[in-house]
């Protein structure tokens, strides 16, 4: 995506990391939040398995390792993970088909947002088995399958190709310069923690959870977690992904112009629905992987 550009351009490493914070992915927010809701819905095994996967340091905090596939993404050794993040499909085709859309710029298949979680939840998937398996890392595992989860719920992450998800559509947020892609990263996610949660995340996140328990999706919140195959489902969250984009993200949009109030008003819900439904649908994944139970409706990935 913009990403290549960008790093081009900036040689000192204080800008590049701006500017990759600035193009990438769910922005940290938006993975900390879907990480915590995740989290907070683990079963007592799950919860377990997490806390004895993640290091020391971060005291059992998934979300504060979240973001850490972006951090790691230009590294040399990571740089297979870039295509990892996202789904290019056809422009104006508002549609997903793993088959023609899952692969990376050179065609290699499987490379794509979608492949990364049905690898990494597999990878998991062996995690009951004793972590004699030496093959997987499976902090590693955890941390990307928690990470894809949130961006393949970003409707522009299954954007179409020419604009790289948004990314080159350049525009106006209220006052200052942005693009499509970053509207929906991050930009919708800040103004409604500034305008309507006092800047606090916290405040944001218990509403977003306050939706799902007893509010707005408490009726449907059962159904976002409908899972009978890994494949399947990521699937579902792509093809739900590029309707949005289409339908709110894309439309009526025109580089060069100012969105605020109305794109705002309008789109906020569907973020915060995103986010939930990342979370929700996070938990059910990793409890189900880390779950005691062997049975075969709790096989997520065929074994
Ligand atoms: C967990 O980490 C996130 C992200 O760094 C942070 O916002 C949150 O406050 C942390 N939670 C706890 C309980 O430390
Ligand atoms: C799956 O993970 C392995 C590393 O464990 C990696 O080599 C491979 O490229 C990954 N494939 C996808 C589609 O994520
Ligand atoms: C797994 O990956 C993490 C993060 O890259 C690394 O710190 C850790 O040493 C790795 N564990 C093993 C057993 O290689
Ligand atoms: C929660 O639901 C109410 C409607 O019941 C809505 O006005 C509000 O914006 C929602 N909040 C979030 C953060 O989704």
């Amino acid at each position: 995506m913009a990403l290549i550009r960008l790093s081009i351009i900036s040689c000192l490493g204080f800008f590049m990391i701006n500017n990759y914070n600035a193009v990438q992915a769910w922005s940290k927010e938006g993975h900390v939040m879907t990480c915590q809701i995740a989290q907070e819905l683990l079963s007592p095994d799950a919860a377990h398995a997490v806390q004895m996967l993640l290091p020391d340091y971060v005291k059992g905090n998934l979300s504060a390792l979240c973001v850490w596939p972006d951090q790691i993404r230009h590294w040399y050794r990571y740089r297979w993970t870039s295509p990892l993040h996202f789904i290019d499909t056809p422009d104006d085709a508002c549609s997903f088909d793993y088959t023609r859309d899952c692969h990376d710029s050179n065609g290699m298949v499987d490379m794509c947002v979608a492949g990364a979680i049905k690898n990494f939840t597999s990878q998991l998937s062996h995690y009951q088995h004793g972590t004699s398996d030496r093959r997987y890392n499976m902090t590693e595992a955890l941390l990307f399958v928690s990470h894809f989860m949130g961006d393949i719920h970003q409707p522009m992450h299954v954007g179409f190709t020419t604009d790289e998800g948004g990314n080159t559509i350049d525009l106006r947020w209220f006052r200052h310069k942005s693009n499509l892609h970053h509207v929906w990263d991050r930009e919708i996610i800040l103004t409604a923690a500034s305008e309507l949660y006092d800047k606090d995340m916290e405040s944001l996140q218990k509403a977003i959870q306050a939706n799902f328990t007893h509010g707005l999706w408490s009726d449907d919140v059962n159904s976002w977690k409908d899972c009978d195959d890994i494949s399947n489902c990521v699937n579902k969250y792509a093809k739900e992904s590029i309707a949005l984009a289409c339908k709110w993200g894309y439309e009526g949009v025109e580089a060069g112009e100012t969105l605020s109030d109305d794109y705002f008003d309008s789109r906020m819900p569907i973020v915060m629905k995103r986010i939930a439904q990342g979370g929700v649908r996070l938990s059910m994944i990793l409890n189900r992987v880390f779950g005691s139970s062997s049975s075969l409706e709790d096989a997520l990935v065929p074994t």
